[in-house]
């Protein structure tokens, strides 16, 4: 067999700029190669404002990407087409970039203190406080050192804050220096067009400055985002003790507001500054007060000390690794990967119900921060059952935009349901390229597994009746409308002409993931909507279904076309993957990869071969609909033929090599998801995070080895560790309670916190759980199979 040469499932070295500890992100010297990867790393976020980790000063010279983001707001503009055609998306959405207001530096002799000029540098972000801390030393051209240290926070408190405290100490001489501090919207553009994961993210193009000002020692720009409804408003205060003088507020150009004091040092003395700065957004037709109103509310935040806000910030923090924490025996590498992914999912994740989490969360420019599947299919089940009430959000922005996907239905010719768009921030339909984008049919099935998972774990009822059956009908319309009993195939349900999760295939009859997923999504609907019927709600009368509508939905679901290949055994991605040549791995050098970056489509969509996980992603979603046999045929035949050059895929081929206890695989995969973008694997991470992989990593860790799964009578676990990680430790809420699952010398235990009693299952053996009484059962053995 050819040899493929991946960049995954290869225990990689730790190469990554950041100091490997359990709970800090650390960077001890300025690595001048990686500024932008830094950057991301050491972004702060709060699910509404994101900030990247620049520098105060700016890397003069260098390439950065400066950015602080606000989540669910957005620019727009049309799409530009060579050739049209009916249908195509019509506008771009891009997450708003808004003014900078981390900008502060200082001058000394007329001097600028830049980056170029330190001696030493070093700074870390700790997990446990929510705050990222710089501390530097600088010398001028005359010999003159400077300390400078500061700390800056994005408030999970306060979703509009962004607070920095700024200190300047005079090592080796007394004289007088000027701060500076900045609120900055004209920052260069950050751009790599070469590149259709990263977008051109220009903040002049998408910000129309309307006023600017400084009042009562505020400074304020208010903008109006282009091609959208949103206005936005930016507003920094500052604190300078009383020891400063000459205080003056500078209007440098048009969307660039500076103030500067002067200061005389004697040697070994600082000079400190608290810089608030608030950010808020409001629809156009209702801006008459947002100055006014962002005014009094930071005039009332600023009575804050960056010191009680950081108390506020760690307290947050505690909250949140009390319920979200993950711990790991016996590698120190691996239990950074994991908390830095839950931090960032936390960080990122809209808490408002009226945004969601980006692609690349609020720390890049990467895929012009839009929302697709991995919320829902990678996210959201992790949330369910760390921060339901998190997960519940998320589905109330789709619910939010169930018009749109309405509206995006008709567009599409579909005269009942809703259609969720590929990759949206507004809810209107932003994929350029279709054939891997809007084809992405699964996306509604997507919806409705995230619908079904936070409705497994919550038992939340009351969101089902108020908002998640009316998404899972309407979605679910669609697949009627997409599909046909096909006379050919003794009536078999067949869906054509959609592209499922691999993306190197596009544009195919029966994709497997995505007539398995809308079985599914087709079983669980009409479930609920009887359970709900049973209720004697009025609701289905509203929404004009029928019995008839839903025993056709039955019968689609149980006359889906699920082939097995009969030579191979294995099921066929599509009606012709299995027809297709073998792409050439031993002729495919290791720098062609991504082959997206190398190869036009059609070249790719020639062959099997898979960018990520999609019949095995099926196997590992769908549970118990498949045998164990048959998920090893799939696994057996699909794994050889998958590049993983979609972040998405590591992960999930880690639980079902898990599954089937191969522990070793499922362990390298592991591995390459939990610190994929503290190493860099993919060598993007400069343009923002992977979420997905990042959730995708919690998966594999709960539902991969300890083998856990949700189903209507209650949690099953199937615990099995690979050698290299003899511990593990994690809480998961629960409908209501929380359980801690421990691995300790062998033993898998399992122990309720708090809530009523309950039965869960350990390789299908029934545990009754009471209030501290932990029980302990022997791990699995590996190589199920
Ligand atoms: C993947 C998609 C994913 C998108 C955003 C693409 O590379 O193929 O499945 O939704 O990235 O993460």
């Amino acid at each position: 067999m050819e040899q493929k040469v991946s960049t995954m499932a290869t225990s990689t070295p730790f190469a990554g700029p950041l100091q490997v500890d359990a709970w800090r992100l650390t960077e001890q010297a300025l690595t001048p190669a990686q500024p932008l990867l830094c950057e991301t790393l050491l972004s702060l976020a709060n699910g509404y404002i994101g900030t990247r980790g620049t520098l105060e000063e700016g890397l003069a010279g260098q390439s950065s990407c400066e950015g602080t983001y606000l989540n669910g707001v957005y620019s727009s503009e049309p799409i530009q087409y060579g050739e049209s055609a009916c249908g195509f998306a019509r506008n771009n959405h891009t997450m708003l970039q808004v003014a900078n207001g981390k900008r502060i530096y200082c001058e000394l002799d007329g001097e600028r203190v830049e980056l170029s000029g330190a001696l030493e540098h070093q700074r870390s972000l700790d997990m446990r406080q929510g705050v990222l801390q710089r501390q530097w030393q600088w010398q001028s051209k005359s010999g003159k050192r400077l300390l400078i240290s500061s700390q800056r926070l994005v408030s999970m408190q306060h979703p509009e804050l962004l607070c920095i405290a700024y200190q300047v100490t005079a090592l080796n001489f007394s004289g007088e220096i000027a701060i500076c501090s900045e609120l900055d919207a004209c920052y260069a553009p950050f751009s790599k067009k070469d590149d259709p994961r990263v977008g051109v993210f220009s903040i002049a193009d998408t910000l129309n400055l309307q006023q600017q000002g400084f009042a009562a020692q505020q400074g304020w720009m208010l903008h109006q985002v282009h091609g959208s409804d949103f206005a936005v408003c930016a507003m920094m205060q500052h604190a300078w003790p009383a020891v400063a003088n000459n205080i003056s507020q500078l209007q440098l150009k048009p969307g660039v507001l500076c103030e500067q004091a002067l200061w005389s040092l004697q040697q070994g003395e600082s000079a400190s500054l608290t810089k608030w700065v608030l950010y808020r957004h409001q629809s156009v037709a209702d801006t008459t007060d947002l100055v006014q109103r962002c005014a009094l509310q930071l005039a009332e935040l600023s009575q804050h000390s960056f010191a009680s806000l950081a108390a506020q910030q760690a307290s947050a923090c505690q909250q949140f690794w009390q319920q979200a924490d993950v711990q790991i025996e016996g590698d120190a590498a691996m239990q950074q990967g994991i908390r830095f992914n839950l931090f960032s999912l936390w960080q990122s994740a809209g808490k408002d119900g009226r945004s969601n989490i980006g692609a690349k969360g609020l720390t890049g420019p990467g895929y012009d921060g839009h929302y697709f599947w991995d919320t829902e299919i990678y996210v959201i089940p992790c949330l369910s059952f760390t921060q339901p009430a998190v997960a519940r959000q998320l589905l109330g922005f789709r619910y939010q935009q169930l018009d749109a996907a309405r509206q995006r239905a008709r567009e599409m010719a579909h005269s009942t349901g809703a259609l969720y768009p590929w990759r949206t921030i507004g809810g209107e339909e932003c994929s350029a390229y279709f054939p891997a984008g809007t084809a992405q049919y699964h996306i509604n099935a997507a919806i409705a597994y995230a619908i079904r998972c936070y409705y497994l774990a919550s038992d939340d009822w009351h969101f089902m009746r108020e908002q998640g059956i009316e998404m899972l009908v309407e979605t679910a319309r669609l697949w009627l409308q997409l599909g046909c009993f096909n006379p050919r195939r003794d009536g078999a349900f067949e869906i054509h002409g959609v592209t499922g999760p691999d993306e190197y295939t596009a544009i195919v009859n029966n994709n497997f993931y995505t007539n398995a997923m809308a079985q599914l999504h087709l079983r669980f609907a009409v479930e609920m909507a009887q359970k709900l019927q049973a209720e004697a709600s009025e609701q289905l009368e509203r929404w004009q279904l029928s019995a008839q509508e839903l025993a056709l939905w039955q019968q689609a679901a149980e006359r889906m076309y699920l082939p097995v290949d009969a030579r191979l055994g294995v099921h066929p991605q599509d009606d012709s993957f299995l027809d297709k040549k073998r792409w050439d791995f031993a002729a495919t050098p290791n720098d062609k990869y991504p082959l997206l970056l190398h190869y036009h489509p059609l070249v790719i969509y020639r062959h099997q071969v898979l960018k990520q996980a999609d019949v095995v992603l099926a196997m590992v979603l769908l549970d118990d609909a498949f045998s164990p046999v048959q998920k090893a045929r799939n696994l057996a035949y699909y794994e050889p033929l998958t590049t993983h050059d979609s972040s998405l895929s590591a992960c999930i081929h880690s639980i079902a090599c898990a599954e089937l206890g191969q522990l070793a695989e499922a362990h390298a995969f592991f591995g390459d998801s939990a610190r994929m973008d503290l190493d860099n694997q993919h060598g993007n991470t400069e343009h923002g995070v992977h979420i997905a992989c990042m959730a995708g990593t919690w998966q594999a860790l709960v539902f991969g080895f300890a083998g856990l799964r949700s189903r209507y009578d209650g949690l099953h676990f199937a615990p099995r560790l690979p050698a290299q990680l003899p511990g593990l430790n994690f809480r998961l809420n629960y409908r209501g309670r929380v359980i801690e699952f421990r691995v300790q010398q062998g033993q898998a235990q399992y122990q309720l916190l708090t809530g009523e009693p309950l039965v869960i299952f350990h390789d299908g053996e029934a545990l009754q759980l009471a209030l501290q009484q932990p029980r302990q059962r022997p791990l699995l053995a590996g190589e199920a199979v």
